[in-house]
This record gives structure tokens, C-alpha cells and sequence, in this order.
């Protein structure tokens, strides 16, 4: 099998952050003392200048919130002078007027910041802290440095009622991109999952006010909208197919093939320490154990549509069915798809706004 090289490396500086959302992806033992020692500024530069010589054109600071180390400048300046495209993740409350002019200099090319609402109540309500106002502020202060914007939005049960809401707030914070993903069920959002899956009418809804947006254009660099995959017949190949484009790299150094494949216990992963990225990504086991189609099982193994999907999430199919190469539930055509159907069942009966989250926190 051709191995091709990746394109996107995702560089998880921390799982620090000030927000709670109870959807994050971060691991629910973010705050372990593994977690905690993070890796040292001389390890990232090293791991930039890997990601250039293998080829890699784009690379997104995030975390947790980036903006917790106080080295980032020094990493979006080393990142800058490869040639990398390079885009800072951000909750946006700790955006200071001095940091983000610096990270400007510093050569950034864009900023993604995120928004739990288009109300501040609503907002911080799903954030878990005050956040909402910070935010917005962070979103103006971006436009007026001239960067490119995206507003990510994560949508649920909770919000997805005001989509167009949020679309026209979205625009007249100036996006030029806005991403609206709808939860995807790992980490903290799984144990919330009761209390986030939305409705098909809402989604339906939700749609609508997407499709006007497209329509008219309101954003020149456009407007993504992923569908939760529980209300899908196929799933999504995830991060493009294991081992296919991205590489992330962990706040300790661990380099995996998605953010949550810690959860698969099988799994061993090499640290920056310990292998280049261009040894990990071809070489190491964890890359290669679910690349292509040779470690499929039925009925993924004698499907059609292997190549396009392949097979769907890792870490969703471990966490939902106990086994990391089960077809993922969400297929139609996977023998434990009632997991969903149950799950989509389970959160129908559920349908107040109930403030039942189990917000982010660190383990005691
Ligand atoms: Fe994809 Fe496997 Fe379902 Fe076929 S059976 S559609 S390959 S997940
Ligand atoms: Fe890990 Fe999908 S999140 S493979």
C-alpha cells in the first residue's frame, strides 16, 4: 500500500483551558499528571521543522486553549518561516489587543475563535463560565488586525434552535468563514449525550437556515455544516481515514492519528521525544493499524464503499461497541447499529433543557 505523506498536523499544546464545555474532545483524564507535563518549547520547534520536511502545508495551534502557553509566539514564528499555513484554535477569552498584534507579527495567518450561542446568557450557560462577551471582543479585535475569521460553533440540542440566529451574528462579527459541527460523541460530549442529541426537526431546521446562508452568500470564505453522524445511514471517514492526512500531536508529546485515539487501549504511541514525525507517521504501529482496509472485519470488509469511508471512526467504534475494528454503529449495515438507534431513542425522552451537563473538570 502507498503510503501518501499528510497535509494537516494538529498541534495540541495544552488540555488547560478556562472553559468547561461539556462537549470538549479533550480526554476525560485531561488533567492527569502524564497530561501535565507538557512538552517543552525545544520539542515543538523541533516537531515544526519535522512537520515542513515531510511536507506537511498546514498546521492549527489549539488545545485546550493555546493561548495558555506563553510560548506560542515563539512556535507561530518558527511555523511562519517554513511556509506552513498556520491557524491558532482559540477560545478567544485570552486574546489581548498586545498578543494578538504580536502573533501577527509573528506571521500567523489565521484565527478560529468559538461560540457557544448567539446570546451571552445561552453562551456561557453551555461554556460553563462568563466567556461570551471576551469572545466577541476577540472576534472584532481579529477583523481589525486584518486576519482571516472563522467562528466555530458546536452545535446540540441547546442551541441548534438558533441557528439563524447565530448565522446573523456570525455575520456581523465579519466572518469569512464560519464552521457549524454538530456534536460528535466522544470524550465529555458521550457522557453528555443524553442531555446534547438533538432532534431530527431541529436538524432539519437548522439545515434550512444553512442553505439560506449558502444562498446568500453571507460568508465570502463560505459555510461548513457537519451533520451529527447518529442521524446519518453511512458514517464520515474520519479525519479522512486513519493514518491518510493528520497527524496530531498531544500536550505530552504523543503523536496519534485522531484526537481521541488515546481511548483505544491497544494502541501504544510513539512520543516526539522518542521518533521523528516522519518515522511515526510511516513506520510506527499505531499509524498503521488501522490504515487502509486490511484490518477490516465484516461487513465493511466486502463492502463497496471501503474506500470512501473506511469503515468510519476508530474510537467511536471502541468506545460504542468495546472493539476499535467493528464497523462503526453508525452504519446502517453494522450489526450493533441499534447502539444508535437506542441512543437516539434515549435522548428523544429527554427533550427539556435540563442543566444535567457534566461540565469539563479536572479529575480530583
Ligand atoms: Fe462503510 Fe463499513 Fe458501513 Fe460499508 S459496512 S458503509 S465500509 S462502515
Ligand atoms: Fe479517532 Fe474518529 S475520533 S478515529
Amino acid at each position: 500500500m502507498i503510503i501518501e505523506r499528510p497535509l494537516t498536523l494538529i498541534a495540541e499544546l495544552t488540555y488547560r483551558c478556562p472553559l468547561r464545555c461539556p462537549y470538549c474532545s479533550n480526554p476525560l483524564n485531561y488533567s492527569d499528571s502524564n497530561y501535565r507535563q507538557e512538552l517543552a518549547t525545544e520539542y515543538w520547534l523541533k516537531a515544526i521543522s519535522q512537520a515542513a520536511s515531510l511536507g506537511i502545508l498546514q498546521l492549527g495551534f489549539t488545545g485546550g486553549e493555546p493561548l495558555l502557553r506563553q510560548d506560542l509566539e515563539i512556535m507561530v514564528e518558527a511555523a511562519a518561516k517554513t511556509g506552513i499555513y498556520t491557524s491558532l484554535i482559540t477560545a478567544g477569552t485570552l486574546l489581548t489587543p498586545d498578543r494578538a498584534a504580536k502573533l501577527r507579527e509573528c506571521g500567523l495567518d489565521h484565527i478560529q475563535i468559538s461560540i457557544q450561542d448567539s446570546q451571552a446568557a445561552k453562551s456561557d450557560y453551555i461554556a460553563g463560565i462568563p466567556s461570551f462577551e471576551k469572545k466577541l471582543a476577540a472576534a472584532r479585535l481579529v477583523k481589525r488586525l486584518g486576519f482571516p475569521l472563522t467562528i466555530n460553533v458546536v452545535l446540540h440540542r441547546h442551541n441548534l434552535d438558533r441557528t439563524e440566529e447565530i448565522l446573523e451574528l456570525c455575520k456581523t462579527l465579519e466572518a469569512d468563514r464560519v464552521e457549524l459541527a454538530n456534536t460528535q460523541y466522544y470524550g465529555w460530549a458521550l457522557s453528555n449525550r443524553d442531555s446534547l442529541l438533538p432532534t431530527p426537526e431541529q436538524l432539519e431546521r437548522a439545515k434550512q437556515a444553512v442553505a439560506i446562508a449558502k444562498q446568500q452568500r453571507y460568508f465570502p470564505m463560505g459555510v461548513v455544516y457537519v451533520l451529527p453522524d447518529y442521524y446519518e445511514k453511512y458514517p464520515k471517514p474520519c479525519m479522512g481515514g486513519w493514518g491518510q492526512k493528520t497527524m496530531v500531536i498531544s500536550p505530552n508529546g504523543d503523536v496519534l492519528p485522531c484526537q481521541v485515539a488515546t481511548s483505544i487501549p491497544e494502541l501504544t504511541f510513539t512520543n516526539l521525544r522518542n521518533g521523528t514525525l516522519e518515522w511515526i507517521w510511516f513506520e510506527s504501529e499505531a499509524f498503521n493499524r488501522f490504515r487502509g482496509i486490511d484490518w477490516m472485519d465484516e461487513p465493511c470488509r466486502s463492502c463497496s464503499r471501503q474506500t470512501i469511508d473506511f469503515g468510519g471512526c476508530r474510537c467511536q467504534a471502541l468506545l460504542l461497541t468495546g472493539s476499535a475494528t467493528a464497523t462503526d454503529p453508525v452504519c446502517h449495515l453494522s450489526p450493533e447499529h441499534h447502539l444508535i438507534l437506542k441512543a437516539q431513542e434515549q435522548g428523544q425522552g429527554k427533550q427539556e433543557f435540563s442543566p444535567t451537563f457534566t461540565y469539563r473538570s479536572a479529575k480530583e
